[in-house]
């Protein structure tokens, strides 16, 4: 492809409204609204979320268009979030996007939002290199928990996944039960530093092949607290950061172990992490040593490209059309809730 493509962005499958202008595999912005009406209610509120995406698109995406300094004569197309996701929240972005193209006469992209995680890492300046394909990627995320051999940009083979709840699920569900409020992964990650990792042995359940489950860790908890709450009950406070560093020692175990072990079931020697827990710092520590331990080395993009944004959104319509034109790319895909990442299809 002779020209960059300048393309508008769009990402709205939960409760953060992102809009990114590309100039080729370089971000121009790339612009994100979170909406803090979720927060008293302990979590995503699908219906909340459509309407504050309906109320955020138009100043997110004015916002991005200003700062990428481009007008709506100069995009070449406009890719938005087909799925997985809250239906609700994925059509406001789908219709949106696919209106504005229309208006505009040029093509709308829809895109994988779990292939986008994975591509952020092809971002330019993201690293010096962009990985080569084939490589392991592991997404974690409030919504999703996912090991993967990446083929190439648009094949991708699941090794191993979560059997129930996410891995940010589980920081957030056992940060509730120890009395945090939601979000509970990044506080668990703070309270953590102060905590003695192995004051409490939680439950580290080890499902067959490279698949993992983590909402055992829930009774698993509650099992322990009971009775300690029932003898001191000032107990929670007085070993909230034990607790917290005994959670996050369970779940980045699980994370770790795994993540080994597809480095050596595949022989690969890069894992490119993804997604809002990749901000955990023991996450990061541990699986850097234990990665380099195996002769490898891990990948893990600005914390911006890795919690819900556009740019991935947008990364990945380019690196798409870089392939096959933007004409192949473009076809008019249906927003959908849950979309294997490995079904197939020629296009994100
Ligand atoms: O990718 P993300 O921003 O949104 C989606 O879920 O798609 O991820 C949010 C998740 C939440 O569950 C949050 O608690 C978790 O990532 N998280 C963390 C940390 N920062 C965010 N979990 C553990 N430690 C952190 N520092
Ligand atoms: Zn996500």
């Amino acid at each position: 492809m002779g020209t960059r493509l300048r393309i508008l962005a769009l990402e709205t499958s939960c409760d953060d409204t992102g809009a990114a202008v590309m100039d080729g595999r370089t971000v121009l912005s790339n612009a994100v609204s979170g909406q803090s009406v979720h927060g008293r209610f302990g979590g995503v509120v699908p219906e909340l979320a459509s309407r504050a995406h309906v109320q955020l698109i138009i100043p997110v995406v004015e916002s991005a268009l200003e700062q990428a300094k481009i007008s709506l004569s100069d995009l070449d197309a406009v890719a938005y979030t087909r799925g997985p996701g809250l239906l609700g929240s994925l059509l406001v972005g789908a219709s949106f996007g696919q209106s504005m193209a229309r208006a505009l006469g040029i093509p709308a992209v829809g895109i994988h939002h779990l292939k986008a995680h994975v591509l952020a890492h092809h971002i330019e300046g993201v690293h010096p290199e962009p990985p080569d394909f084939p490589y392991l990627a592991l997404t974690v995320s409030g919504g999703h928990t996912l090991l993967l051999k990446v083929h190439s940009a648009e094949r991708f083979e699941i090794l191993g996944q979560t059997m129930d709840d996410a891995a940010g699920e589980a920081f957030d569900k056992a940060a509730k039960i120890i009395g945090l409020p939601y979000p509970g992964g990044p506080l668990i990650d703070a309270l953590s530093e102060g905590g003695d990792p192995l004051a409490f042995a939680f439950a580290k359940p080890r499902p067959e092949g490279l698949n993992m489950s983590f909402s055992g860790l829930k009774t698993s908890i509650l099992y322990t607290l009971r009775p300690l709450i029932a003898e001191d009950p000032s107990f929670l406070e007085t070993r909230r950061a034990d607790l917290a560093a005994s959670i996050q020692h369970s779940i980045v175990g699980v994370l770790v172990d795994r993540s080994v072990a597809a480095l050596r079931q595949t022989g690969l020697r890069t894992l490119a992490l993804s997604g809002g827990v990749a901000a955990n710092r023991a996450l990061h520590a541990v699986l850097k040593k234990a990665v380099e331990r195996e002769g490898g080395q891990l990948l893990v993009p600005p914390m911006a490209y890795c919690t819900d944004n556009a740019a991935m959104i947008g990364i990945a319509a380019v690196v798409q059309a870089e392939r096959d034109g933007l004409k192949k790319t473009s076809v008019a895909l249906p927003v959908r809730a849950r979309i294997p990442i490995d079904e197939e299809f020629q296009h994100q």
